[in-house]
């Protein structure tokens, strides 16, 4: 007997096909079909349950980790990419134990240390605009966390380094979509086939990164380095053991790949909702000129609801669990939908208009706005993230007179698993201070 919420009968791939139409809109045109408990049937992972309601949501968060997986739900898509130590890919102990060893750099105040790396990247990279003619801003925001994270967190600085750095994790991410997307294409269809050019360039980077730790560890006073690497190296669990050369590795390639396609992309959205709300870019600039933060930050939450960069986050059932009154079987993935529970309209009224009046009072309820899930999962790089994108977007704010090329809004496409905007926030910059 079928158990599971209601959802569409439609075949998994045409399911996978209105997904990737409208990436954004999906799932909260299920949700309104369907009820705040649905079920989707997708290609590969067979029928999935969602949830969108903030009650049901905080059901899934708070549930018994050793219970509700994400660890497992995760590394069925990141596993080739991060390695089984990866924090994101880890459950139970483990994963409890690379989280409390990552999570001191990560800690609110202490990423304000990279504040000037951050201003002096932005300013670095702003001056490479083409000014006065149309171009695609996501590149340039995807080039200044780059930078930032290279910097802040594996703490390279020497510029041969810094690009060679760069060209391997260029090809890698060029690699890695295709075999995250595609789980079927993860065995060796011949040396010009997609997992063996994935397995090279993967090999590429570990390489660098092996290196850099050797180098690290050999370097005289890396206790005293504020990056990232060198904090780990010297962190303790609480039997007083150091992490491993692969767990670091893992850990640093997780940061790397959670840390700056999201953020980017975060930006990008940022200023194409901005560019296209110019009384809201106004009032921005206003209030910056005041010297006030309190609209940057509630714009920054903002963008974060309108246009989610992650639409949902999973956790895979290890063993029997009931959510929303039903009786789900161990295996059934359960995920909250991050981008129906946005579009809510009794929690965010109007929620198509680009509001950021609506967090002026800087909360965000932790069940109704998740752009960075929740639990003990909660992204570890959510304060890093949000004041990278705070200082960012001052930096563009101020400095240069942005408007659309064009003044529809640009369509959501799915970029590797992130939401992007479809033509990378084409912008003109008319001038800069
Ligand atoms: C706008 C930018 C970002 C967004 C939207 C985002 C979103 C997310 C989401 C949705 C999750 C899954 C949470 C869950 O399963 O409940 C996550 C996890 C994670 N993120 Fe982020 N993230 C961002 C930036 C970053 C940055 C900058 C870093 C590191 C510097 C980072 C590191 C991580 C890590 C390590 C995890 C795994 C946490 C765990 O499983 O315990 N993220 N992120």
């Amino acid at each position: 007997m079928d158990t599971l919420p209601p959802g569409s009968r439609a075949p998994a791939l045409a399911q996978g096909v209105s997904y990737a139409r409208d990436p954004l809109g999906f799932l909260g045109k299920r949700q309104q079909r369907y009820g705040d408990i649905f079920s989707v049937n997708f290609p590969f992972f067979g029928r999935v349950v969602y949830v969108a309601r903030p009650d049901l949501v905080k059901e899934v968060f708070t549930g018994p980790p050793a219970v509700f997986h994400a660890g497992e739900a995760n590394a069925t898509v990141l596993e080739p990419a991060l390695g089984p130590n990866s924090v994101l890919t880890l459950d139970d102990e483990p994963h409890m134990r690379q989280r409390k060893l990552l999570l001191p750099p990560f800690h609110g105040e202490r990423v304000e240390r990279y504040g000037e790396l951050i201003v002096e990247m932005t300013r670095r990279e702003m001056e490479s605009w083409p000014v006065g003619e149309p171009f695609a801003l996501r590149p340039h925001t995807q080039r200044i966390t780059l930078a930032v994270i290279m910097r802040a967190v594996f703490g390279v600085h020497d510029e041969a380094r810094l690009d060679r750095f760069e060209r391997l994790i260029d090809d890698f991410a060029k690699r890695v979509g295709v075999i995250t997307s595609f789980p079927m294409l993860r065995r060796n269809l011949g040396p010009g086939s997609p997992w063996p050019r994935f397995q090279r360039s993967r090999a590429a980077l570990d390489e660098f990164i092996y290196e850099e730790i050797r180098l690290r560890r050999a370097a005289p006073g890396y206790a005293e380095r504020d990056d990232v690497l060198s904090l780990l190296l010297s962190a303790r669990d609480e039997e007083g053991e150091a992490m491993s050369d692969r767990e670091l590795r893992d850990e640093l390639v997780t940061v790397l790949g959670a840390g700056h396609e999201t953020t980017a992309t975060g930006l990008a959205w940022a200023v194409e909702r901005l560019v296209r709300n110019q009384e809201v870019l106004a009032k921005l600039r206003d209030s910056l000129a005041k010297g006030e933060a309190d609209y940057l930050n509630a714009t920054v939450k903002e963008t974060l609801r309108a246009r989610p960069v992650i639409v949902d986050v999973a956790r895979k059932l290890k063993a029997p669990a009931t959510v929303g009154g039903y009786e789900l079987p161990a295996g059934q993935f359960v995920l909250p939908a991050i981008a129906a529970l946005h579009y809510r309209e009794d929690l965010f009224p109007e929620p198509e208009q680009f509001r950021p009046e609506r967090f002026l009072d800087g909360k965000a309820d932790n069940y109704a706005w998740i752009p960075f899930g929740g639990g003990v999962r909660r992204c570890i790089g959510a304060a890093f993230a949000e004041y990278e994108m705070r200082l960012i977007l001052r930096e563009f704010v101020e400095r240069a007179a942005l408007r659309p090329l064009d003044p529809a809004p640009e369509r959501v496409r799915v970029r590797n698993i992130t939401l992007a905007p479809a033509k990378g926030t084409v912008v003109i910059a008319a001038d800069l201070a």
